[in-house]
């Protein structure tokens, strides 16, 4: 990534490992990460860093550090960089009008359309209407301006989908399917539910699970992004669960009858390596499937492993002394059974036509269990590809599990969180742009008390919602003017009253020009086939 780049990355700095105060990510709480080093470490969040080189051409949210976290991203950006085929979906709650903070989102979504991506935007209508209580008419209001500024973005509605949940019935019948995969405990335990929670609320999850598989069910299994911020992650971890909990086969390497966790694999397939080495011409023997002839029994690892010494080098070690225990004991009672490395296909979910016609499919020597079904001349990658295939010919899902990518919250324009309830706080785009002219000229900076200060000094921009304006929406594509601005804010080039007004003169041309767009997309919103007048009878929302 670009050094000379600013990035808005106040916070992710801390690198000590513990967290500082609690976290939590609450998808329908207040949205404010204190510190957010801390969503890696809590929840297993990775670092945006980390795959910011295999994207080709990042968009400036990712340049920025404005994507700072994702899970599994590495498959949409290789299935990019492959031209293969990925996707990307996120909705939206119709809870009010789309403000700066949806635009990020809306943006996300465009660019990986630019990308080639096959990209969806929903509106959360039984969202809004169960868990925050919106009318359906209010419901209908809000969520054609979500859609007229998606379009007005540049989202193309030819080559992508736009739905709202609850017309969508595709969804609703995967909802109900993944649903019978999750229990009330469960939701109890990741979104704090008990007995007072609605139970329509309860279903408006399951819905987002559909939501976010459903790229996968109207065209086949592929990568799949979620752009959202990071107290939208729960469902994330939620859905990537229930991807695996409805396949059909579970994929496993193994190299005897009985079962290995994953370190104990690592120590089995260690001693097998050395032994099969010794014992035949295989070299190291790892990836070499014709030494299977070679004699190593479950006795002499055993042997082999006693002797071993774990390498008391990486974080892994303290797992591998652990499970050299239980591998020692597992190999003993494997006593003359021949090691011989494997991929084991477990049945979890599947009918007996597709289990048997797994065997099948099952190319050279196999074995076949009560159960389960071992290949002996299968790499691990094409296991999985036949378990898949072999699903989706028997009328399973063949589910990927699905990425995202996570956003920083925009620091409100008066200091605190953005919040709808402060207008101040916040610019919709719906706007006059007079007044988000206004609220960018009073909003709080990161400058000094003086001017004198300030030169001597420089500026916070790191602490600034005004440089935030810049590096999330006014510089656009620009980095030169981002860096420009902070380089003269930290320098002391630059005063508090001349950056506003450049950023607030932005912010007006932005608001202007977004609004013209937005009108003429309603004549393309016209054409869609989404129903913006519903006529559902419901109850006419809590407030
Ligand atoms: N829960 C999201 C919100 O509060 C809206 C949403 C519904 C969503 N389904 C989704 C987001 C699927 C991402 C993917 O805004
Ligand atoms: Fe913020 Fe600009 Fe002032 Fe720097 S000069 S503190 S970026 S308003």
């Amino acid at each position: 990534m670009d050094e000379d780049t600013p990035r808005t990355d106040g916070g992710t700095e801390r690198v000590d490992g513990e967290p500082s105060e609690d976290v939590a990510l609450d998808p329908w709480g207040s949205a404010s990460v204190g510190d957010y080093a801390d969503l890696f470490v809590e929840f297993g969040i990775e670092a945006f860093d980390d795959v910011a080189d295999d994207v080709a051409d990042p968009h400036y949210l990712m340049r920025r550090g404005v994507i700072f976290g994702h899970r599994e991203y590495d498959a949409v950006a290789e299935a990019m960089a492959n031209d293969e085929p990925f996707a990307a979906l996120s909705g939206f709650m119709p809870t009010g009008d789309p403000h700066i903070g949806h635009k990020l989102v809306f943006d996300e979504l465009i660019w990986h359309q630019e990308q080639g991506g096959d990209v969806f935007g929903l509106i959360a209508d039984l969202e809004a209407h169960s868990a925050r209580g919106m009318s359906w008419d209010e419901i209908d209001e809000h969520a054609r301006s979500y859609l007229l500024s998606l379009l007005a973005l540049g989202f193309d509605p030819e080559e992508g989908e736009l739905y709202r949940q609850s017309d969508n019935r595709a969804v609703q019948d995967l909802g109900f399917e993944l649903g019978s995969k999750a229990n009330f405990s469960e939701f109890e335990a990741i979104y704090g539910f008990d007995g007072e929670t609605n139970v329509s609320h309860m279903q408006s999850v399951v819905t987002q699970t559909a939501d976010i598989l459903y790229p996968q069910l109207v065209d086949e299994p592929k990568p799949t992004v979620i752009p959202v911020g990071p107290d939208q992650d729960p469902h994330v971890r939620l859905t990537r669960d229930l991807a695996t909990r409805v396949r059909y086969f579970k994929v496993t390497e193994a190299f005897a009858s009985f079962e290995l966790d994953d370190a104990e694999r690592t120590l089995v397939r260690a001693a097998y390596d050395a032994l099969a080495g010794d014992g035949g011409d295989a070299g190291d023997g790892s990836d070499d499937r014709d030494d299977a002839e070679t004699d190593v029994r479950c006795i002499d690892a055993a042997e082999w492993l006693e002797d071993y010494e774990v390498p008391a080098v990486d974080a892994e070690e303290v797992d591998l002394v652990d499970a050299k225990a239980t591998a020692l004991e597992k190999l003993r009672a494997g006593g003359k059974e021949p090691l011989r490395p494997r991929v084991r296909f477990f049945d979890r979910n599947a009918t007996d036509e597709a289990f048997e016609a797994l065997i099948e499919a099952v190319d050279g020597e196999k074995r076949v269990f009560e159960g389960h079904v071992d290949a002996f001349e299968l790499t691990r990658e094409a296991a999985e590809s036949l378990a898949r295939e072999v699903e989706i010919a028997h009328d399973g899902f063949g589910f990927r599990q699905p990425s995202s990518i996570y956003h920083r919250f925009m620091t409100g324009l008066t200091g605190g969180k953005m919040s709808s309830s402060i207008p101040a706080s916040h610019i919709s785009l719906l706007d006059d742009p007079e007044d988000g002219y206004d609220k960018v000229r009073s909003a709080t900076t990161g400058g000094r008390d003086t001017a004198e200060e300030q030169r001597e000094l420089g500026g916070e921009a790191d602490e600034c919602p005004v440089y935030e304006l810049y590096a999330y929406l006014l510089a656009g594509d620009d980095d030169g003017l981002a860096a420009e601005v902070y380089s003269e804010c930290v320098n002391g080039d630059r005063l508090c009253g001349g950056c506003k007004e450049q950023a607030a003169e932005l912010m007006r041309e932005f608001l202007e020009e977004h609004q013209e767009k937005r009108a003429e997309a309603e004549e393309l919103l016209e054409d869609l086939d989404i129903d913006l007048d519903s006529d559902r009878r419901g109850t006419g929302g809590e407030h």
